[in-house]
């Protein structure tokens, strides 16, 4: 078994378990996020259309219009990038994951889209007053080793806006479901590609932090697991860092459908506004 161990004095190691040298993120990531059955409980989706309601529900939330510049970091594999672009959008999408960027180039070019794409880590961005609104997808938040650094990012972003522009944030880990014993810490996914997916995480009182673990299974019983730590913030957490940022409204919802938040929702969406 290929085992990369991340233990906490792992994570103080100048290899931080988000860079591409470290293999959680490109083409494991990549496999692992295409899975079969989609990735919430009520939602039985694959991932285009898990793709296409997210997009939906971003233009809702944000209110977008045809021309509007949106930034979209991290922006993995360009799923939603591509897909706002599509849709009229004018998108910059920034990763720091050299094999992601491509894999978004290539799609672009697939469907004779324009978006551009950028090289950037988030937490160095220097945009200023450049979008209408800038999105942080998929649990993307949260991953540097301390809440200073993650807040820099979030700075990063505020920055990024244009006065009146807004900051989306979407994340599938909340700690009150955590709390409430809902979230799920060990569970298994089959894969497009066939394989399966493991993923255990553990919750730790102390540093606010999954420590998390995917192992992906091929048919030939060959295994590679790889760990990741994320900072989960409460939805108070947030705000607070939001409103420290300097953003002056601050809205929570459960769904893509705009619905308020709920304590033990699976999806947790907060806008806030420059
Ligand atoms: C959970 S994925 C989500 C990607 C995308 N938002 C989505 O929903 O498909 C997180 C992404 O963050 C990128 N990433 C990790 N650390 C980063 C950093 N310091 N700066 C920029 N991107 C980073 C990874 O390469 C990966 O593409």
């Amino acid at each position: 078994m290929d085992t990369k161990k991340m233990d906490k004095e792992v994570v103080k190691e100048d290899l931080k378990w988000w860079m591409e040298d470290y293999g959680f993120f490109g083409e494991f990531y990549m496999q692992g996020d295409d899975s079969i059955e989609g990735y919430l409980e009520g939602k039985k989706q694959t991932l285009s259309e898990r793709t296409i309601s997210e997009v939906d529900g971003i233009i809702r939330l944000l209110d977008l219009k045809k021309g509007n510049r949106l930034m979209d970091c991290p922006c993995g594999y360009g799923r939603h990038s591509n897909e706002l672009q599509y849709r009229g959008i004018d998108v910059v999408g920034c990763d720091i994951n050299s094999v992601h960027l491509s894999k978004a180039k290539e799609n672009a070019v697939k469907r004779d889209l324009s978006t551009d794409f950028k090289q950037k880590n988030m937490i160095e961005l220097d945009y200023t007053g450049e979008f209408d609104a800038v999105i942080n997808m998929f649990y993307s938040f949260g991953f540097f080793d301390t809440d200073e650094e993650n807040f820099k990012v979030l700075k990063n972003f505020y920055n990024s806006l244009k006065q009146g522009g807004k900051f989306l944030m979407h994340t599938d880990v909340n700690i009150s479901r955590i709390q409430s014993g809902k979230y799920k810490f060990d569970e298994e996914r089959i894969l497009t590609s066939g394989k399966s997916l493991r993923i255990i995480d553990v919750y730790d009182e102390e540093t606010k932090k999954i420590y998390g673990k995917w192992t992906i299974l091929g048919s030939d019983g060959k295994t590679e697991t790889v760990d990741y730590a994320v900072r989960v913030y409460t939805k108070e957490e947030f705000t607070e860092m939001c409103h420290e940022a300097g953003f002056t409204k601050v809205t929570v919802y459960s769904d893509w459908e705009g619905t308020p938040y709920l304590e033990d929702a699976e999806d947790m969406i907060i806008i806030a506004e420059k």
